[in-house]
């Protein structure tokens, strides 16, 4: 059961979305994405949406306490009865001790860490040219597919859309409140659990197969 249950840790831009899409598909366990879901409050302007909206567009982070509720409520769900894969949670020393007390209640055993390091003008190039399918939600770098008007999943044509987080002013700012707040969240996992460091410069599926082996998982 423990290593279905794996948090995804990484700068942004460090691939933590498309592992996490593909480990999910492999494993059969929901991708559970905070940043999808405050992406997806601020399309329908829900209340939620509506106080990430700026936060999100600055490149800073939106409050604790909204943020483990929402965790809390996923977690918690049916769907994640089997395991799930946590991606951009938690963010803040606060957010990890807030989900160590949800862990304790499910009693479901300890996630494993999957922490993907990229170097910070690897990130930045990455997220300059990435882009998103509004029709499917694949996610790809323009760079490495063959026909920049057409999604490669699911075919369909001008349907790819640029976040509005993913200017290079406000990656900066991302990568900065990276280094300063979360990367010293990987600390308080040091004795607690198993933590995967994988080179996320290497090709995508390269990085899948040598997170699979660390988790000792054949599929
Ligand atoms: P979030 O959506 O979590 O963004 P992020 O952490 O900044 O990470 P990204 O989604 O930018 O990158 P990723 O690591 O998933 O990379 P991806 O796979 O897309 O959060 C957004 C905002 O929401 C935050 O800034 C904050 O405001 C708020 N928020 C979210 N969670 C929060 C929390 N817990 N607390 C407070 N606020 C929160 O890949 C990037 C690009 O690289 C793509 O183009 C992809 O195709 C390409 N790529 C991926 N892997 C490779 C590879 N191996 N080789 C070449 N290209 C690759």
């Amino acid at each position: 059961m423990s290593n279905k249950q794996i948090i995804m840790f990484g700068a942004p831009g460090a691939g933590k979305g498309t592992q996490a899409k593909i480990l999910a598909g492999k494993l059969n366990v929901p991708h559970i994405s905070t940043g999808d879901i405050l992406r997806n409050a601020v399309a329908q302007k829900t209340e939620l949406g509506l106080k990430a909206k700026k936060i999100m567009e600055a490149g800073e982070l939106v409050p604790d306490e909204i943020m483990v509720g929402i965790v809390k409520n996923v977690l918690f769900s049916d769907e994640c009865k089997e395991g799930y894969i946590l991606d951009g949670f938690p963010r803040t020393l606060n957010q990890a001790k807030l989900l160590d007390d949800i862990i304790a209640e499910l009693n479901n055993g300890y996630p494993v860490i999957v922490k993907l390091s990229v170097d910070d003008d690897v990130i930045i190039n990455r997220l300059s040219m990435r882009r998103v399918c509004k029709v499917c939600g694949t996610i790809v770098n323009l760079n490495q597919i063959k026909n920049e008007n057409k999604c490669p999943n699911c075919g369909a044509e001008n349907s790819f859309v640029k976040r509005d987080d993913d200017s290079e002013e406000v990656i900066r700012r991302r990568l900065k409140v990276y280094h300063e707040t979360t990367q010293p969240v990987l600390e308080f996992y040091r004795n607690k659990t198993e933590i995967i460091v994988v080179d996320g410069s290497l090709p995508v599926d390269e990085v899948t197969n040598n997170i699979l082996k660390h988790l000792k998982i054949a599929v």
